[in-house]
């Protein structure tokens, strides 16, 4: 991959390559001149667009990110961040689920975002439940170890785990395939914060199957700020409300829409540009970084359903060729003797790949 080439997509001045995709993101520059020749277009009739025609831009660009990351448009919500969508699943949490009464156990990171162990210590407060924060072995040699910490943690009392994708200062990919498989032998809710995942990570949430999961993309996937998602699995969808309730709580359920949708679609009056400029909706950009990037994603795992997911890679790896630095985190990092102690140098944790020490090199 040529990153001086790939790097003059964005407006960084002169002589400097910005990578840290990973603290709030950046949009390349064509991208933003889409998304202001939308603004001016919104402009021209405010109210036609935002009441005619966004829902049905919506539900569109919902389809392409459903592509993107393996899984069904009905289980998906656009939010505006990671931590308005982690919000929204632990403040409603005793909406969605019955069993978790005071005592129960929640577990996560030691070493998770700060921002996620605020609202995990808020919610707990609120119900009466208890925070455990799992420590892990430095250095970190086998994904194993990962799984053995929560195992060791476990108690008759835990009832859910919220587990990082990626975490934020070490970036690590936390194993999510085994967690989740012993959180379902023993019956506790799994959500994850896949704030750094989505344009890093193949996705593919149809087959991981946590109960929730809440990703951004304005990070590595360059859309602009204030655009993320969230997925539930199907039982959830009829009981989630957003934080912010609308119009949407009693707007006209149309044939194609379901409340889960028209709820989470308007939380109020906002740009919705964010929202829609996914890849591949907005087709002007992403065709002239193809050439220059590379595509470093694992091959296609067989799926239960061929059709859907035989589809859904090609799309992936299309999406994938623009992105900053698209890697393969494709076991757990050895945890390296950096002490990066703050997200917005997490990158450099990950310096092992050939890839990231060439961008450094380049720097
Ligand atoms: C692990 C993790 N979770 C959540 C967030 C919050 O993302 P946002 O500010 O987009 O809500 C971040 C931000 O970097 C993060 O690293």
């Amino acid at each position: 991959m040529d990153l001086q080439a790939l790097g003059l997509h964005w407006d960084s001045p002169p002589g400097r390559t910005f990578l840290n995709h990973g603290s709030f993101g950046l949009a390349p520059r064509e991208l933003l001149q889409w998304r202001f020749d939308l603004l001016r277009a919104i402009e021209g009739d405010p109210v036609h667009f935002l009441t005619q025609e966004l829902p049905l831009r919506l539900a569109e660009t919902r389809e392409a990110l459903a592509e993107l990351v393996g899984a069904c448009p009905e289980q998906l919500a656009f939010v505006p961040s990671t931590t308005y969508g982690l919000n929204e699943l632990l403040q409603r949490l005793p909406l969605l689920e019955s069993g978790l009464p005071e005592g129960s156990e929640i577990l996560l990171l030691g070493h998770g975002y700060n921002a996620t162990l605020n609202l995990v210590r808020f919610a707990a407060e609120q119900r009466g439940w208890i925070v455990k924060l799992v420590e892990l072995p430095w250095p970190l040699e086998d994904a194993s170890q990962v799984v053995d910490a929560f195992a060791h943690a476990w108690t008759q009392r835990t009832r859910l785990l919220v587990l990082d994708h990626i975490t934020s200062p070490s970036a690590l990919v936390l194993p999510l395939e085994p967690l989740i498989a012993m959180a379902r032998l023993r019956q506790a809710l799994v959500i994850v914060d896949g704030a750094h995942a989505p344009g890093l990570l193949p996705l593919w949430l149809d087959r991981l199957q946590p109960d929730a999961y809440v990703g951004n993309l304005h990070k590595w996937l360059c859309c602009p700020r204030g655009s993320a998602f969230l997925w539930v699995r199907r039982c959830w969808i009829e009981r989630l409300r957003p934080l912010v309730i609308s119009h949407g709580a009693n707007a006209p359920e149309l044939p194609g829409s379901s409340r889960f949708h028209l709820e989470h679609d308007w939380i109020g009056t906002a740009d919705p540009t964010p929202w829609l400029a996914l890849p591949g909706r907005c087709g002007c950009w992403s065709a002239k970084l193809q050439p220059i990037a590379c595509s470093a994603w694992p091959p296609t795992p067989p799926g239960p359903n061929g059709a859907r997911h035989g589809c859904n890679r090609p799309s992936l790896r299309r999406a994938s060729r623009w992105l900053v630095l698209p890697h393969r985190f494709s076991r757990i990092w050895r945890w390296r003797r950096c002490h990066c102690r703050h997200l917005h140098s997490w990158m450099a944790c990950a310096c092992s790949s050939s890839l990231i020490n060439r961008a450094f090199k380049f720097l």
